[in-house]
């Protein structure tokens, strides 16, 4: 039985981009790292909505390195007339190979590993998905008559740890990022990202729109995945303390999923060459104000019982160029793209855990 928060949070993001998905009509939709995260709400999106938006077929593609989940292999057995799921790597792999997709219309390109624990673990991976791996994406559709969007997902990491004048961060903010150390890997392949893409859309006319995530979190998002939100889930589930490994004084905006994927949406429909930044701009709060939100609401779902404790990580590069705030100015997706977030942290998770009750 459908998860009644997917349900609800599909029909919040199916709202957010209103008739601009007429655009979908027709055509095929191609998603590199549909098993992540966010693949989660874009795949089921498409999947959910395709008689009533026309989608012909979205193409799902993964190297599945993480994890093969159920909820995709469950979805692709029960629609195979219009999802059709690939062990595909794109650093590496021919698209050419893959039926139809040559035929598509629109391209996400959120293939690369997002959690800062895993792409440490898989750095030279987390470099070729966002530098060959788009290479290769930009490459095979350069000279395509069908392509109406293609969606790079880079990261808010390219602004590395800003100066706080610059928070809230525009775009327009060139970043403070350093090209060592253990999130090099993703913060740089993701500024060469984008690079490449100014280059592409610029010589060969591609639609090519960036979006620059900033913390997302709820559904899709793998208990095991070790960003923050998973890891305090998973405790509470669990019953054990929340364990913060640093002081708790970082901060962050914290963007519901559903949001955020309407806003990815808008920007792969936006079609021509931007970059933008796409989570939520209030409130920033401390590591450890979330914390304390995810105790509370996971004692009124759970009956959670557990404490906030502060404890030194094992791995002694864990806060290495970890950014102190991180908040965007998202006044420019307000106003080209008319995405406008409305779910608040406490509902987020509170959402997200109740998602988690309820899958079981
Ligand atoms: N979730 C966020 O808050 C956030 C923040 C900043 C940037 N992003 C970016 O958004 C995109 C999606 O994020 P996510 O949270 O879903 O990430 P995720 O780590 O949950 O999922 C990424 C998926 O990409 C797949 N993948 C990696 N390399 C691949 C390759 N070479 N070929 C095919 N598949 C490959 C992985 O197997 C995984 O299933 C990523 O590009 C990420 O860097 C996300």
């Amino acid at each position: 039985m459908t998860n009644s928060i997917v349900s609800t949070d599909l029909d919040h993001i199916r709202k957010m981009v209103g008739d601009r998905a007429r655009a979908f009509d027709g055509q095929t939709i191609v998603i590199t790292g549909c098993a992540g995260f966010l693949g989660f709400y874009l795949v089921q999106y498409f999947v959910a909505f395709a008689k009533e938006l026309g989608v012909k077929q979205v193409i799902a593609l993964d190297t599945f390195l993480l994890d093969k989940p159920k909820w995709l292999t469950d979805l692709a057995d029960e629609h195979p007339d219009h999802l059709k799921l690939h062990a595909f790597d794109i650093s590496t792999d021919d698209l050419g190979s893959i039926p139809g997709a040559d035929e598509a219309g629109f391209v996400v390109h959120g293939a690369s590993i997002a959690s800062p624990a895993f792409y440490r673990k898989f750095p030279v991976e987390t470099l070729d998905a966002n530098i060959w791996g788009l290479r290769r994406i930009l490459d095979f559709y350069r000279e395509s008559e069908r392509l109406k969007g293609l969606l790079f997902f880079s990261s808010s990491e390219i602004y590395g740890d800003p100066d706080p004048a610059a928070i809230p961060t525009p775009e327009t903010y060139r970043g403070n990022v350093s090209c060592h150390g253990p999130r090099a890997c993703y913060d740089e392949s993701k500024r060469f990202g984008e690079t490449m893409a100014w280059v592409y859309a610029h010589q060969y006319d591609l639609p090519i729109t960036i979006a620059r995530p900033f913390n997302n979190f709820g559904p899709g998002m793998r208990l095991g995945d070790k960003r923050l939100p998973a890891d305090f889930a998973r405790a509470v589930i669990d019953g054990r303390d929340l364990v913060i490994h640093s002081d708790g004084t970082p901060t962050r905006t914290f963007c519901y999923v559903a949001d955020a994927v309407a806003g990815y949406l808008l920007c792969l429909l936006h079609g021509r060459y931007d970059y933008f930044n796409i989570g939520i701009e209030k409130p920033e709060i401390m590591v450890r104000e979330f914390a304390e939100i995810c105790r509370r609401e996971g004692e009124a779902i759970f009956g959670y019982q557990g404490q906030v404790q502060y404890q030194a990580s094992d791995d002694p590069a864990y806060l290495e160029d970890n950014p102190n705030r991180r908040c965007p100015d998202i006044s420019k997706a307000r106003s080209v793209l008319g995405y406008n977030p409305t779910i608040l942290v406490d509902e987020g998770v509170k959402r997200y855990l109740s998602y988690l009750k309820e899958a079981g």
